[in-house]
C-alpha cells in the first residue's frame, strides 16, 4: 500500500527559547492543522481559529478542506487532550491528512508509555500521513513513546536538570548542547545521525 508518511517532530527546550515560534513557522503553510493549545497562544496567531468545546472541534475536524483550529479546552486537561488526539486520528483516517501541534506534553502525558489516543497517534499516525509536532520543556516528564518514535528532534537551550535526559534521548553530546545560544537549536535525524545547528531569527 502506497502511503505518504508523516513526520513526528519532538521539540524540546526551556521556556521562551523559541519552541512555539519555530513550530508556528514550520506549520505556516499547512492547510489542515489542529493545535492542542492549553495556553491559548495558537488561537491568537494569524490563520488559526479558536475552538473551545468538543462540539466545535468535532465539527471542524470533519471539514475536508482548509481547516486550522486551536483547541483551548476547559475542564480535565488529560481527558480533553485524549479527546483532541482522538479527533485528529479520526480526521486522518476518515477525512484527510493533517498536521497536529501538541503543546506542553508534560502536563498531559507521563514518563511512561504514551496514554490513550496520543499513544495511537505517535505509534500509528505517521502511516496515516499526520505530521506531529510534540512540544515540551520537560521531556523527562513527558512520554517515552513520542521521544522514541521521533523522525526529528528539534532541541533548543536546555536547563541543567534536563540536559542529561535530552542528551541521552537525542544522541546529542552534553557539551555540544551547552554551546546553544538563545534561539539556537539543533535539528537531529535519529536515523542518519545528521545534526544541523540553526537559529531562529526575527525581522522587526
Ligand atoms: N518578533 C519577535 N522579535 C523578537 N523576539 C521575539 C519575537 N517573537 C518572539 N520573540 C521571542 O521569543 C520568545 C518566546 O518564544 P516562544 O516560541 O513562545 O518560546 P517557547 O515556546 O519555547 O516558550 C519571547 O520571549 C520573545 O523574546
Ligand atoms: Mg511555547
Amino acid at each position: 500500500m502506497k502511503t505518504v508518511d508523516g513526520r513526528l517532530y519532538v521539540v524540546s527546550g526551556a521556556s521562551r527559547c523559541g519552541k512555539s515560534t519555530q513550530v508556528a513557522r514550520m506549520t505556516k503553510n499547512s492547510r489542515r492543522a489542529v493545535a492542542w493549545d492549553p495556553e491559548a497562544q495558537w488561537c491568537e496567531l494569524p490563520g488559526w481559529r479558536k475552538v473551545t468545546t468538543r462540539k466545535e472541534l468535532l465539527a471542524a475536524i470533519q471539514t475536508p478542506g482548509h481547516m486550522r483550529v486551536a483547541y483551548v479546552a476547559g475542564g480535565d486537561l488529560k481527558e480533553e487532550f485524549d479527546f483532541c488526539c482522538g479527533c485528529v486520528w479520526y480526521a486522518a483516517r476518515h477525512v484527510a491528512p493533517l498536521d497536529y501541534v501538541a503543546e506542553e506534553l508534560a502536563d498531559v502525558s507521563t514518563p511512561s508509555k504514551a496514554p490513550g489516543n496520543w499513544g495511537i497517534l505517535v505509534r500509528r499516525g505517521l502511516k496515516r500521513g499526520i505530521n506531529i509536532y510534540a512540544i515540551s520543556q520537560r521531556w523527562s516528564e513527558a512520554d517515552k513513546t513520542a521521544m522514541g518514535n521521533a523522525s526529528y528532534y528539534i532541541v533548543f537551550t536546555t536547563r541543567p536538570k534536563d540536559i542529561k535526559y535530552v542528551a541521552n534521548s537525542t544522541g546529542l553530546d552534553i557539551e555540544e548542547l551547552k554551546t546553544l545560544a538563545p534561539f539556537q537549536f539543533f535539528m537531529v535525524d535519529p536515523v542518519t545521525h545528521e545534526i544541523t545547528k540553526k537559529k531562529l531569527t526575527f525581522s522587526r
